[in-house]
């Protein structure tokens, strides 16, 4: 059974995925039209912005013969006038059968979870997880790749504050062989508690600052954005250091395997140089793309309508 409430990787098993990824693959080759009833309704809730979580949720809803109520910007909902957001999921959960919530503090899609009446999809807390993206991005690397077992993975960037790559972190442990690389500046490297728990499940792992002396080695190279928005108070003059700390070009590709894939949650905004999206390696819009089927497979899933 795949769990009530999707807020962590720590809520699915490496079998739970790989039977959801075998849905989104059923669901990509058959469309499935009509498997929700017009009536079941996806609520999106988002206090911080959002393209491809959003829409893509929204999407496989539609895609689905569902329905959607959204609040794309909660500044322009009662949180404006201090309304919780437990007391928000609350009363949304008595319009709708499932909530995608995104919030900026971490730990609040768990404190949505418990207000709930109807199941909750962590879409992003704060700088902690991503559940579905780490998913997504799993998802993308087996249909890619063929499989996830023994990929060797760089995840390069933000570390710190990059919840997609600390939830992709921690769901990669989930299969054998795995080694991964984590290339950051100092004052960006991965928190204490994901190197723990990558040790706890005996993954193999590397810190590095230098991502050209690894280039040669890795199968996947996953990229960050460094997030301006998380440097606050007197971290702010900060992110100016590190802000061209990565630069992806055709020369960073030449170092590469013949196979590996370049892949970013997106959005992109600088650290892939335009030249490198017309390269068979470089499969971060597929990667997006992917999100409606994998969606898809989430919401079936968790509304218990897979067939
Ligand atoms: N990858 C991702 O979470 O993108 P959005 O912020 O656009 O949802």
């Amino acid at each position: 059974m795949f769990p009530n409430n999707l807020l962590s990787v720590a809520d699915f098993s490496r079998k739970q995925a790989e039977d959801l990824f075998d849905l989104a693959d059923h669901f990509e080759k058959h469309p499935p039209m009509g498997l929700l009833d017009r009536d079941q309704i996806v609520g999106t809730l988002f206090y911080e912005a959002s393209t491809r979580t959003r829409l893509s949720f929204e999407a496989a809803a539609l895609k689905m013969g569902g329905g959607v109520i959204s609040v794309p910007d909660a500044n322009d909902s009662s949180a404006k006038k201090g309304e919780t957001v437990a007391d928000a999921v609350r009363v949304m959960s008595g319009y709708c059968d499932l909530i995608v919530v995104r919030h900026p503090i971490v730990g609040s899609a768990a404190e949505a979870a418990r207000t709930s009446l109807v199941p909750i999809v962590n879409a992003g807390d704060g700088d902690r997880e991503h559940p579905s993206q780490a998913l997504l991005d799993l998802y993308t690397i087996r249909k890619e790749r063929g499989e996830i077992e023994g990929a060797q993975v760089a995840l390069v960037g933000d570390l710190r504050f990059g919840r997609t790559v600390h939830s992709l972190a921690l769901a990669l442990a989930l299969w054998p062989g795995i080694k991964i690389y984590l290339v950051a500046p100092a004052i960006l490297a991965t928190p204490t508690a994901v190197l723990e728990a990558l040790q706890a499940a005996g993954v193999e792992y590397r810190q590095t600052e230098c991502l050209e002396e690894i280039l040669p080695d890795i199968d996947v190279l996953y990229a960050t954005r460094i997030q301006k928005e998380r440097f606050k108070g007197e971290e702010e003059p900060l992110y100016e250091t590190v802000k061209d700390f990565l630069r992806i070009t055709g020369q960073t590709l030449k170092a590469m395997k013949k196979d590996a894939l370049v892949m970013h949650p997106l959005p992109r905004v600088g650290e892939i140089a335009l030249e490198v999206d017309d390269d068979p390696r470089a499969i971060y819009f597929r990667q997006a793309w992917n999100g409606v089927p994998l969606r898809q497979g989430i919401i079936a899933t968790m509304l218990n309508r897979t067939s």
